[in-house]
């Protein structure tokens, strides 16, 4: 930690401003933003229309309209939640717009991750995927709760460092649903060649497997990710430790 080196006589001048590191120094905070803007603006207008024929995903027969507004809710509150939260994780708005950061932490839990999650609950329920894509769909509900509200615990707590811990696990259940439609296409290739065989060119059933090891995949990976994230070394830690290697060697 700097040491204050102020003369005692010197009027006491306010502490500089933290701005941290700039955009350009964290190169992917702009395609994570991208990514984010790009999935909201080709995925939420198929569900604002009202109209049950845009739905992205198979609707089930017996209520198409109940579902597809649950979706519509879903989807919403969701855009909300991604949006917000790319912009939870860029260190200079967190240090140079402090204010800025609350506001749009509390955008993210209250208008973002509790109703989308709730209407998750929802949908996962009522998906016309089988159960194990459901119970998948569900654990990512739960956790997407669970490590949302342990970071807004410790926020409150004054706990930074854990509430900065949650918060990167919370950000990596949200974006899971964008993983999972990157996780989709690589199993479909990855598939395509069992068609024949393994299906017996059953192409749906093929589809089937895919949905639900896309979801079940697409969380658990990027969980493990954010866990990587949080526990690598400090850059600085990283540098610092060859010299002394060296001079551990050479002594
Ligand atoms: C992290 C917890 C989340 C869970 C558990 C969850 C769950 C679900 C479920 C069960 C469906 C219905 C799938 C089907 O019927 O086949 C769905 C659809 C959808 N969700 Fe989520 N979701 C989550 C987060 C989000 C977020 C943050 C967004 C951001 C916008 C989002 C956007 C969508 C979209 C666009 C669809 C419709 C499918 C499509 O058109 O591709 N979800 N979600």
């Amino acid at each position: 930690m700097a040491q204050d080196t102020t003369p005692l006589s010197a009027a006491p001048a306010p502490p500089p401003a933290e701005t941290g590191p700039k955009w350009y120094k964290r190169p992917w905070i702009v395609p994570l933003f991208a990514v984010a803007v790009l999935f909201v603006a080709l995925r939420l207008p198929s569900y604002l229309s009202f109209d049950t024929g845009d739905a992205l995903v198979e609707l089930q027969e017996d209520f198409p309209e109940t579902h597809y507004l649950l979706l519509s809710g879903h989807i919403a509150f969701g855009s909300i939640a991604l949006l917000t939260c790319s912009m939870q994780v860029w260190p200079w708005l967190r240090k140079a717009h402090p204010r800025i950061h609350r506001a749009s932490g509390r955008l993210y839990v209250f208008a973002g991750v509790v109703p989308s999650g709730i209407l998750a609950g929802v949908v996962s329920v009522v998906s016309v995927v089988g159960p194990p894509g459901k119970i998948g769909n569900l654990m990512l509900t739960a956790l997407w709760f669970w490590t949302t509200f342990a970071g807004l615990r410790a926020a409150r707590q004054r706990r930074f460092k854990d509430h900065r811990r949650w918060m990167v696990r919370s950000f990596a259940l949200c974006f899971s649903i964008v993983a999972n439609r990157l996780w989709i296409g690589i199993l479909v290739m990855a598939l395509l060649p069992f068609v024949d065989g393994y299906y017996a060119g059953d192409t749906e059933a093929m589809f089937a497997d895919v949905a639900v090891a896309s979801i079940w995949i697409s969380w658990i990976v990027n969980l493990m990710i954010a866990q990587w994230w949080l526990d690598r070394r400090p850059k600085s830690r990283r540098r610092s430790a060859i010299p002394r290697q060296a001079t551990a060697t050479t002594a």
